[in-house]
């Protein structure tokens, strides 16, 4: 039985385990603590998802609750993926905004997952990451 909760920040040590046992902790900067606390900590909206006391999932999103959710991360437990957690994670997220458009961008490894489970490609998405210049 898994439980979700969106009352609940994990703890940093626990989000950061999780993180790792799912690979996206590679493509995170989960061992700058004080970033990584930022992102847990100014997220608004963390739906997470819970195998008796074990962190197994987590969607950690920005958003208006009226026009905009940015979906920032997805993380399923890799012994726990392919059971619809990730997408129960998605449903939870959207149901707390349901006029908000979800926004993500995908890691290579989901990159077929998103429209399997119904997201459209958008081609005109536009990044300005860290450290780009604004001309
Ligand atoms: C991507 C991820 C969140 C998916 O979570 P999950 O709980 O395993 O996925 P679900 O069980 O909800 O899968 C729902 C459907 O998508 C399919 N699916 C799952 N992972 C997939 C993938 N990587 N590519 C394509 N389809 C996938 C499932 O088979 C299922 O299909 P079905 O309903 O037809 O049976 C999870 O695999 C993960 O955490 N991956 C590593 C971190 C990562 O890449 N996160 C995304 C950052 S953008």
């Amino acid at each position: 039985m898994i439980a979700y909760r969106s009352d609940l920040r994990p703890a940093l040590e626990q989000a950061r385990e999780l993180y790792r046992a799912s690979s996206l902790g590679e493509r995170r900067p989960i061992d700058d603590d004080a970033r990584f606390a930022a992102m847990l900590a100014n997220a608004n909206l963390v739906v997470t998802a819970w195998d008796g006391e074990l962190l197994v999932g987590i969607a950690r999103a920005l958003s208006d609750f009226s026009y905009a959710t940015y979906l920032s991360d997805l993380a399923v437990r890799a012994s726990h993926q392919r059971r619809g957690i990730g997408r129960e994670l998605i449903r939870r997220t959207r149901a707390a905004a349901p006029q908000a458009s979800l926004i993500l961008l995908a890691a290579p490894a989901a990159e077929r997952y998103y429209p399997h489970i119904g997201f459209q490609h958008h081609p005109q998405a536009w990044l300005l990451r860290e450290g780009d210049a604004l001309a």
